[in-house]
């Protein structure tokens, strides 16, 4: 991240507070009434729809009109949009500071800002630094707006703490710098942090991290970070996020190309940890557990062989057929382990399959799970979050797919229904009686090209609908 600019809350802004950007909805221009200078809107083809910006001279300043669209339809995620495309408007002509007006779904807009302030440019010193400094919000100043706006700089921190980490390369975000990071911000009242190294990892028995990282010169890592929410008698939600922080696929090779974005394979990971540093600032009621497994999945002398037996925490034991189908491998131990803790509800994320893609896009989020109440707060969850997500099925009869001849399971099923048969390889690790869902977020964690909210690389999608999901727990029936 580029240093992020600073936000603060005015009833007024000064008079140095730079490009002034006004929020308007389609009705306010339409109606060719008040104070906008219709004719240079007209001239840019503005006419107050989401996304649509104009800049426009009033009075000798310029001020830019940003469009929310149709009054009706304005929500947390037009003012979130409006955020980012002020932003980057900002960043455009280079302005050091701006101010907007808000008073509406503040916490949404100031996420917006700093969303669409973002850039990775660490390892790019010829790139030329956003000159944002700082933003003002200009409306009510009051405790209230001051709470939202904190709020939603937090939530995005968070976000733009998910992105650094997953366009951080792979050589570079080693397990072992990933699992400081980790550490680094578990250094806040409320949160506390276990790191296992490969000696604990050997104890615990964790068959399926310790089968992924025998390819690697590098030893790999178990996160355990804990959020005590302080409330007695609360209920603990359990994350679990995938960690392989570079994917070549073990023996089983991936193709350059394939190969190419394969750093992102911590998104969940990512998700996880940066969920966990925004909940000192969120205060949910719930207390919240998270178990990251990291590795990268390399090729060394030793790596597991095609056809090798790992036995998970668990004790079951799975035949590798495709060393490149390794994140169920990790994540297997993983949600053993946070089984044991005996948590009122488990979500696992991670960039599992290249099927989730084929089935649904980039956009979207597979979701899976054994308790339909618990998926249908991951759904609202993910719906305030402006996140995508859709339910796949887990039909016990696909579970044979998964039969091997001289193990509990193989690793891979058949050539159809990858997403499905993965999560299905991941219900043989949960108990049956601990509320689960899975988040296969192969197309989301990682922007090809920009998105609405960021540009190319890592999106730190699911750290707000982790967020929402948290802070709005209810106990299942
Ligand atoms: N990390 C990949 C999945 C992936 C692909 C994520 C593209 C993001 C973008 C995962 O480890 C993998 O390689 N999955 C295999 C599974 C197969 C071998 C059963 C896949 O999807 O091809
Ligand atoms: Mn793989
Ligand atoms: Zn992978």
């Amino acid at each position: 991240m580029s240093t992020a600019p600073v936000l603060r809350v005015a009833r007024a802004a000064p008079a140095t507070s730079g490009l002034h950007g006004v929020p308007v909805t389609t009705e306010q221009i339409g109606e060719g009434a008040g104070a906008f200078p219709f004719k240079q809107l007209e001239a840019q083809g503005f006419d107050g729809k989401l996304g649509e910006t104009a800049l426009v001279t009033v009075d000798d300043s310029v001020q830019c009109l940003i469009g929310l669209g149709e009054s009706e339809s304005v929500s947390g995620a037009s003012w979130r949009r409006a955020g980012v495309v002020f932003a980057r408007l900002a960043g455009k002509v280079k302005a050091a500071s701006v101010q907007i007006d808000g008073d509406t779904d503040v916490a949404a807009l100031a996420e917006g800002l700093l969303l669409g302030s973002y850039s990775y440019d660490e390892l790019k010193p010829s790139a030329s630094k956003s000159a944002l400094k700082t933003i003002t919000l200009t409306g009510s100043a009051s405790k209230k707006t001051t709470a939202a706006v904190q709020a939603g700089v937090a939530v995005a921190q968070a976000v733009c703490f998910a992105r650094d980490l997953v366009n951080e390369p792979g050589g570079s975000l080693t397990p072992q710098r990933f699992a400081n990071e980790a550490k680094r911000v578990s250094r806040q009242p409320g949160l506390s942090i276990k790191i296992l190294g490969l000696a604990e990892i050997r104890k615990a028995r964790l068959g399926g991290l310790l089968g992924v990282n025998r390819g690697s010169d590098l030893p790999p890592r178990l996160v355990e970070m804990s959020w005590k929410s302080g409330v007695k008698g609360a209920p603990t939600i359990a994350l679990v996020g995938k960690g392989i922080t570079f994917d070549a696929g073990g023996l089983s090779i991936k193709s350059a190309a394939g190969m190419s974005t394969m750093k992102c394979d911590m998104g969940g990971a990512a998700a996880v940890v940066a969920a966990m540093s925004a909940l000192p600032s969120i205060k949910p009621k719930a207390n919240v557990r998270a178990w990251v497994p990291m590795t990268d999945n390399m090729l060394g002398g030793d790596a597991t062989r095609v056809g090798d037996v790992l036995k998970i925490r668990n004790g079951k034991t799975v035949e590798v057929l495709n060393t490149d189908a390794e994140g169920r491998l990790v994540l297997a131990d993983a949600l053993s382990l946070a089984c044991e803790s005996k948590p009122a509800a488990i979500i696992d994320l991670a960039t599992l399959t290249g099927a989730a893609m084929v089935s649904l896009g980039r956009d979207y989020a597979a979701l899976m799970a054994n308790n339909d109440e618990w998926a249908a707060q991951v759904e609202q969850a993910a719906e305030s979050a402006d996140e995508l997500v859709w339910r796949l099925p887990l039909p016990a009869r696909y579970r044979k797919l998964l039969d091997s001849p001289i193990a509990d399971m193989k690793n891979i099923g058949g050539p159809y229904g990858g997403s499905i048969t993965a999560g299905l390889f991941l219900q043989e690790f949960v108990d049956a009686d601990i509320a689960w869902a899975h988040l296969d977020i192969a197309g989301p964690a990682f922007a090809e090209s920009a998105t609405e909210h960021g540009p190319r690389g890592g999106t730190g999608y699911a750290v707000r609908t982790l967020l929402n999901l948290v802070d709005s727990f209810t106990r299942l029936g």
